[in-house]
């Protein structure tokens, strides 16, 4: 299939799919002599009203970093109030995500999470699956490596069993695969907390996505920051490898 990145076209002002990194509730927490734990409660009502505001603005796909493959390394107390609150809140939430009209969907590895959890998140998948005002993908137990190696072991398997031949797998056959699946690439990527990194984030889908970094902690991302995240998109010219004349004159 295809290598070649999407054709030249002016930025549109909205980004169809954003993702997020949510960073900075434990040093929110800590500024206020609160356990690190409040701050993630408070990223949780944060996360809520970037899906309102994703809603709001018309954003089509939203994917939030909830938990990653590394986070499993950090004290036992923090990583077990956090799986206690993704299952409060799907509880809570799952509801209001019916009403809204979101699709939510879980990537990361599922085998890693408790039995209660897997249950919550696959009874709010189906709840949500007949939603499309707004995907909505949490990714809990989630690394940008994981998923290219779990992507990777279902073509070699395919290939094994005669089901493929290596020589023709291509970009699409890989991305199909991956968590994201039929997902649009990420247009913008958000990252709070003032830290430059990716973080083993969606490796392979942040390709060519617009990267936007703030200082704002998590807790504190609100729709005025969301709206500026937006509207350094909306300025950006991508250009997927061909010249600026080129992407303007649409050749
Ligand atoms: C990073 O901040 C944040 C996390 C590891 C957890 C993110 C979880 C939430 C926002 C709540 C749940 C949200 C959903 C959508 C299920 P940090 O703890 O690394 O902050 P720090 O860098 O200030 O220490």
């Amino acid at each position: 299939m295809s290598a070649n990145p999407p054709d030249p076209q002016p930025t549109p002002d909205l980004p169809r799919h954003v993702a997020v990194v949510m960073d900075g509730n434990g040093r929110w927490a800590e500024r206020r002599g609160l356990p690190r734990t409040a701050g993630h409660r408070a990223g949780m009502k944060a996360a809520r009203a970037a899906v309102e505001h994703s809603i709001r603005r018309g954003v089509g796909a939203l994917t939030l970093f909830a938990f990653s493959s590394e986070n499993w390394s950090r004290p036992a107390e923090e990583v077990g109030v956090l799986m206690q609150l993704f299952v409060e809140g799907l509880q809570r939430e799952v509801r209001q995500l019916v009403d809204n009209g979101v699709r939510l969907r879980f990537i990361g590895d599922r085998a890693a999470l408790s039995a209660r959890l897997r249950e919550s998140m696959r009874s709010a998948e189906e709840l949500t699956a007949g939603n499309d005002r707004l995907e909505l993908f949490i990714a809990a137990s989630y690394g940008g490596r994981w998923d290219i190696v779990q992507a990777a072991r279902s073509l070699a398997a395919d290939a094994r069993d005669g089901r493929l031949d290596p020589a023709l797998i291509g970009d699409a056959d890989f991305a199909a695969r991956l968590s994201l699946g039929a997902a649009p690439d990420p247009d913008l990527f958000i990252r709070t907390g003032g830290e430059f990194r990716i973080s083993n984030f969606l490796l392979w889908n942040l390709a060519y996505t617009e990267l936007y970094f703030c200082d704002t902690l998590w807790p504190d991302f609100g729709a005025v920051d969301y709206d500026a995240a937006i509207a350094h998109f909306a300025g950006r010219e991508r250009r997927y490898g061909r010249t600026s004349g080129q992407v303007r004159s649409g050749a």
